[in-house]
């Protein structure tokens, strides 16, 4: 997960390949709670991992329930509370889940008890009212401990046993359908008499209510219904766990992979795209944005358990990838979010009808929209129920800015696919890590599914002498921007150090260019793995930075490194430490820094380095040992060290780690168009 202040993505040109979704919020947190009041164990497969079903688990694990997480097959086994929670007088922090709010509430107060509901400021302002009202009129004593109508919410425990379960319940319908579903969830814990559920308005989303009920039917729960106005939970019922249940994959975080498969032109490039994990066998109702991404030209073909997209090939090079559509999206409220930003590459004007509920979701994602929309160069229309959205007439009317997500993950991903602009403009998106709430690797997965023009992926070089300190500002730099880090000299210890290990002698440059060019090295957890070993401490004595010196000066060393570090420029972008990033390996990078230090202080912080690792080596002797390294670098006619001609030069003598890392973000910063 990007967790960091912004993420710039470069402007992407296609998507390839296949994705497998994470499992579904929605099934994800009704199936957890179906399977805790349920007796017995439940094994769920494929259960998203994601800030909502984190809280989700927290909260029945608080209440008494047995969870145990098998990561070799991605199952978690949930033993049932059987009826009655082993715990109560909880305090239960449910985030901002609506998912588990809802349900929870509901349940908690049929079951009987005190318990405490509260979640962050934004769960705080979204309306529960309805439900509580529901609640209250069978019998359940609850509190509101802040505004009226709003969590957080305490249940007390009931005096009598007895709940008004002979008139219908009224519920409504027609601000969020959670409310009806954490009734229907609840209520057959006390089933004793059939109970009858009365919606009051019309009732909005109806497709997340089949979901309900179709899981309900999983675990043994028949509801009956007429029409959706009234629900009658039969008499009898009793929660039975399926024993194992599988969760598909999420149709709303599929929205995002759809439409980027859709959005640019495959005239030229007939690559394929599938999406694995969801298809004609779904019971989410955003599956149904397939039907509304064909209304805009994408072509989508549906298996049981897959889909395959590509964009509308009837369209000529230079017109707009899809076409304008006017819909009513009240059975797909998440996934319209998508079609908002699919507007943006569509002909004509586009209308998302009757989405009031948008309002009070995760924020007001109506305005949030319109607002961040406007800021890409879209004439947008917001009313209090729908969105009118005019593209930009052409790749010149584009315009970027730092896109906000009010701690949204929907705002976050739907924005991530305006990097498919026509005018190849980068798109800064603040709070990314806002998609741990369904998606924690979504961006993650976008840039291993997204292509890019080389050129367009940004790469900050680095290069300076020995110990100047440019492995710890590349890294930390890299890690500030949650790009790559490449440090250069690494792959120089490698090949020497491998090539000695194979009793190849360093002044045979032949020899080490031939084990350079096939490096069997991988970077990976902050580690370096040569041929499956660990290698990170032994290539960073002085003895391994000689020979790198040494072999480095090889043209033919140099050659045969040359692909492999151009291979790291990747999504989102780079950070490459070494003595020529900017001069021969990445000549066009947009920032280049030159980082010395003078001598004494470099010689120093090897000097404490070394000194910390048990080596008694004297500062005298590293000092000579740095300048003879200094030396051979500047002077080897091969890709020799000196600053780029236009590098930023920074001297860092004196100038603390912090400090410099703020330097060259400001440097970055002055080079981005935000
Ligand atoms: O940065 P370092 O000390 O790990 O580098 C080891 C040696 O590798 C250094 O003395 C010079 C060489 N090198 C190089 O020639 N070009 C680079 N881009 C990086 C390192």
């Amino acid at each position: 997960m990007f967790d960091i202040e912004f993420l710039d993505i470069p402007p992407l040109v296609s998507v390839s390949g296949k994705v497998n979704l994470p499992g579904s919020k929605s099934i994800s947190n009704r199936v957890l709670l179906l399977a805790a009041l349920c007796k017995g164990t439940t094994v769920v497969h494929d259960l998203l991992e994601s800030d909502d079903t984190q809280v989700m688990l927290t909260a029945l694990e608080q209440l008494g329930c047995t969870v145990e997480r098998n990561t070799d097959n991605n199952t978690v086994a949930i033993e049932g509370l059987a009826g009655r929670p082993v715990r109560d007088k909880v305090h239960l922090f449910l985030g901002n889940a609506g998912t588990a709010m809802r349900p929870l509430t509901a349940a908690l107060a049929l079951l009987g008890g005190e318990f405490e509901l509260s979640g962050v400021v934004r769960m705080h302002e979204r309306p529960i009212g309805d439900l509580v009202d529901s609640l209250r009129q069978l019998g359940c004593p609850i509190d509101y401990l802040g505004n009226e109508g709003f969590p957080p919410l305490k249940l007390h425990a009931r005096t009598t046993n007895q709940l008004l379960l002979n008139q219908p319940i009224r519920v409504r319908g027609d601000v969020s359908s959670q409310f009806l579903t954490a009734l229907l969830m609840a209520l057959p814990l006390v089933a004793s008499r059939d109970i009858h559920i009365e919606v009051v308005g019309d009732l909005i989303s109806t497709p997340y209510i089949e979901i309900t009920l179709n899981l309900l039917a999983r675990f043994g729960i028949h509801v009956q219904r007429d029409g959706w106005q009234r629900l009658t939970i039969p008499a009898g019922s009793k929660y039975t766990s399926p024993g194992s249940i599988h969760v598909e994959g999420d149709a709303s975080s599929a929205s995002y992979f759809i439409a980027a498969g859709a959005l640019f032109d495959w005239s030229t490039d007939h690559k394929y795209f599938e999406i694995n994990g969801l298809g004609t066998n779904s019971i989410q109702g955003d599956i149904r944005f397939v039907e509304a991404a064909r209304l805009m030209g994408a072509h989508i073909e549906c298996m049981p358990n897959a889909l395959q997209v590509s964009p509308c090939k009837e369209k000529q090079a230079g017109q707009k990838p899809l076409t304008a559509i006017d819909l009513d999206c009240n059975h797909i409220p998440d996934a319209a979010m998508t079609l908002a930003v699919m507007a943006l590459y569509a002909e004509g004007t586009t209308v998302l009808r009757n989405i009031a509920s948008w309002r009070v979701k995760e924020t007001d994602r109506l305005s949030a929209m319109a607002c961040e929309l406007r800021k890409l160069g879209a004439v947008v229309e917001e009313g209090p129920d729908y969105l009118k959205i005019t593209p930009p007439s052409s790749p010149a009317e584009w315009t970027t800015a730092p896109i906000c997500t009010y701690d949204d993950h929907r705002m976050a991903m739907c924005f991530s696919l305006a990097a498919f602009n026509p005018a190849s403009l980068p798109i800064r998106i603040l709070d990314p890590k806002c998609v741990g709430k369904t998606f924690p690797d979504y961006f993650e997965t976008l840039f291993s599914l997204a292509q890019a023009k080389s050129a367009s992926i940004p790469v900050i070089c680095i290069d300076g002498p020995t110990a100047s300190g440019k492995g710890t500002l590349s890294s930390a730099v890299a890690h500030h921007l949650g790009y790559h880090y490449l440090d250069s000299g690494a792959l120089y210890r490698l090949a020497a150090f491998a090539a000695s290990a194979q009793g190849i002698d360093l002044n045979d440059s032949a020899g080490v260019a031939k084990i350079a060019r096939h490096l069997p090295v991988k970077f990976k957890d902050g580690k370096v793995w040569l041929n499956g070993q660990d290698v990170s401490l032994a290539i960073r004595t002085e003895e391994s930075g000689m020979a790198a010196s040494k072999v480095s000066a090889y043209p033919e060393v140099r050659a045969a490194l040359l692909m492999l570090q151009r291979s790291f420029r990747a999504l989102p972008g780079l950070v490459a430490d070494g003595r020529d990033m900017g001069t021969v390996i990445f000549p066009d990078a947009e920032l280049k820094i030159y980082l010395t230090a003078s001598s004494v202080h470099r010689a120093q912080r090897r000097h404490k380095q070394l000194i910390s690792k048990g080596n008694s080596a004297t500062l005298q002797y590293i000092q000579q040992g740095l300048e003879a390294r200094d030396e051979r670098d500047m002077l080897r006619s091969s890709a020799p060290l000196k600053p780029a001609e236009n590098a930023k030069l920074l001297d860092n003598s004196d100038v603390s780690i912090e400090k410099s890392v703020l330097k060259v973000l400001d440097w970055w910063q002055g080079t981005r168009p935000f």
